[in-house]
């Protein structure tokens, strides 16, 4: 398509190729992401990957509009997926419609994510019967920590299987466009992945899922710490360090800036001024 992709779009992709995601929190990375990716998702991630918070808790719904912003600005393709930040949604549909509107209204995205199963089913129906294509996302939901206990993999014994499927089922029967599977045991995302009509796009989720997403900083070798399910396909931690070392070293013995990094004058020189 000749235009930017809208949430059935994704949605038309399950069983025809891969769908390909990346987070996305700035407008320069955005435009080089939208060449290749789907989809790009303004994650809440952005709470630990931009601002350097533990978790993803103390991320704000303004936070989530000025990065939201910029990415729909870099990127002209791509769906741009919104993350609805803890406490602005799980209270009721309509506090959840008031705030998502307000976050699409903001930054003119094409869609918002939102947390949890079947305990935002009917969150999840009352938006998009309003308007609002919602992502869900279930598996390990990183606003949960404090009640998990840890960033920990989901469905790694049987008797987990049944609750996460269920999640996936009734987020997708409420109206769903894609399910987002985090951080679940492989043969899992499978099942789920064969049993719902929406794509699922997976991170730590196998390569079962109908798409995968990664958080852009950590498959770019950016981030210092990052879970097995990261490959780094780049190394810019090592790039931006190589640089700053070089330009600390120039400025330290004035090879920086040269002649052409300078301004001359429009007169000639030497010429006193009238005044
Ligand atoms: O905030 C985020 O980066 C996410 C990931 C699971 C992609 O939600
Ligand atoms: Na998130």
């Amino acid at each position: 398509v000749n235009r930017r992709l809208m949430a059935p779009d994704i949605s038309a992709l399950k069983g025809d190729r891969p769908i390909v995601a990346l987070t996305s929190y700035h407008a320069h990375t955005a435009a080089i992401a939208d060449k290749y990716c789907d989809m790009l998702l303004v994650g809440d991630s952005l709470g630990m990957v931009m601002h350097g918070y533990e978790t993803t808790l103390p991320v704000t719904m303004d936070m989530m509009v000025v990065h939201g912003r910029a990415v729909v600005r870099g990127a002209k393709r791509a769906l741009v997926v919104v993350d609805m930040p803890f406490g602005t949604y799980e209270e009721s549909p309509s506090v959840a419609f008031r705030n998502c509107a307000h976050v699409m209204k903001q930054t003119d995205c094409g869609a918002v994510k939102l947390e949890g199963g079947r305990r935002m089913a009917e969150t999840i129906r009352y938006l998009v019967d309003r308007g609002i294509p919602v992502m869900a996302h279930v598996g390990l939901t990183p606003q949960s920590i404090n009640v998990l206990g840890g960033f920990k993999t989901q469905g790694r014994t049987r008797a987990e299987w049944a609750a996460i499927e269920e999640d996936a089922r009734v987020v997708t029967e409420a109206g769903a466009f894609s399910v987002l599977l985090e951080a679940i045991a492989a043969p899992l995302a499978a099942r789920i992945t064969a049993s719902i009509p929406v794509p699922t796009i997976g991170i730590g989720a196998s390569s079962a899922c109908d798409g995968q997403i990664l958080v852009m900083e950590d498959m770019l070798g950016l981030s210092p710490r990052v879970p097995k399910f990261v490959k780094k396909f780049g190394a810019v931690a090592t790039a931006i360090e190589d640089a700053i070392k070089s330009y600390a070293e120039d400025v330290g013995s004035r090879r920086f800036p040269e002649e052409q990094h300078a301004y001359g004058m429009k007169e000639p020189e030497g010429a006193p001024s009238a005044a």
